[in-house]
């Protein structure tokens, strides 16, 4: 399947001209679209492959009233699955959203979310997802999709979800999410969580680590490789998708980051399982 990372913008013809060459299984869409233009998400939503999207925090645009982030919603229509299954078939994937619109840093709902999905608490937020995982049909893959990925990453800048904006340097993660994936763990295995928010490129000029493997076999990939349009060696333009191959079981097999001409071929690539399966 393919992931976008945060998009911010930029999607046009040659993205899509890279899915229609390469027809991925599946899309994954980290959020932080387009600081809540409705038109991309109309236009993502009309995509002719099965897909699924979480909002990010930039979706509201820098509306608090909650309308911008509905109509972002709307657009979307059944491609956002905030606190949600949706089950692609085929090919068979069951993705769970996690709570929309997150900015990290624990559990923080902004003004935008409640106003359009109303309160709720930590543990409400994180029993919604594990509910909606625990409705997945059994002995398929299962994919937890959020904006911001769970805490328990590591506290270093350079970390998954580590802040890298402002000092000291902390675990920006999720504990909703972190406390879904422990209990949808007890009952099911969960082989791959997806995220973005914390770009690549840290403000320090580093890099962040993409990847990593728990104690209990799940791999938690971020995405936000951003910008993700840019230009090969030989000046040629080239727009980055990230490619996981999942076996039928749900082991995740291959995570390469890749940039793409308009043809779909490959120009660059990371094969991060190789590269970056550290254990946390
Ligand atoms: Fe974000």
């Amino acid at each position: 399947m393919a992931i976008a990372g945060d998009l911010h913008g930029q999607w046009d013809d040659h993205d899509e001209a890279v899915l229609r060459h390469l027809q991925p299984d599946a899309l994954l869409l980290v959020g932080d679209l387009a600081d809540g233009d409705g038109r991309l998400g109309r236009r993502l939503a009309s995509l002719p492959l099965p897909a699924a999207c979480i909002l990010g925090n930039h979706d509201a645009g820098r509306d608090a009233s909650g309308r911008t982030m509905a109509r972002m919603d709307q657009a979307l229509g059944e491609l956002h699955c905030p606190w949600s299954l949706r089950w692609l078939d085929p090919p068979g994937l069951a993705v769970v959203g996690g709570r929309p619109g997150s900015a990290g840093g624990g559990f923080n709902l902004s003004q935008a979310v409640q106003a359009h999905w109303g309160p709720l608490d930590l543990l409400q937020s994180a029993e919604r997802i594990t509910t909606a995982a625990l409705a997945a049909p059994e002995g398929r893959p299962l994919v937890l999709l959020a904006h911001c990925g769970p805490s328990g990453l590591g506290s270093a800048a350079s970390d998954p979800c580590g802040r890298d904006w402002k000092r000291p340097a902390l675990d920006w993660g999720d504990l909703d999410l972190r406390e879904a994936l422990q209990r949808i763990r007890r009952q099911r295995p969960v082989p791959l969580v997806v995220f973005g928010h914390m770009h690549h490129r840290l403000r320090s000029g580093g890099a962040r680590r993409r990847l990593l493997r728990d104690g209990q076999g799940t791999i938690f990939f971020n995405a936000a490789c951003v910008p993700r349009h840019g230009h090969d060696v030989n000046g040629r333009a080239v727009r980055q998708f990230s490619w996981v191959d999942l076996a039928a079981d749900g082991r995740v097999e291959a995570v390469r980051l890749c940039w793409h001409d308009s043809e779909g071929v490959v120009r660059a690539q990371d094969d991060l399982l190789s590269s970056e399966p550290v254990a946390c």
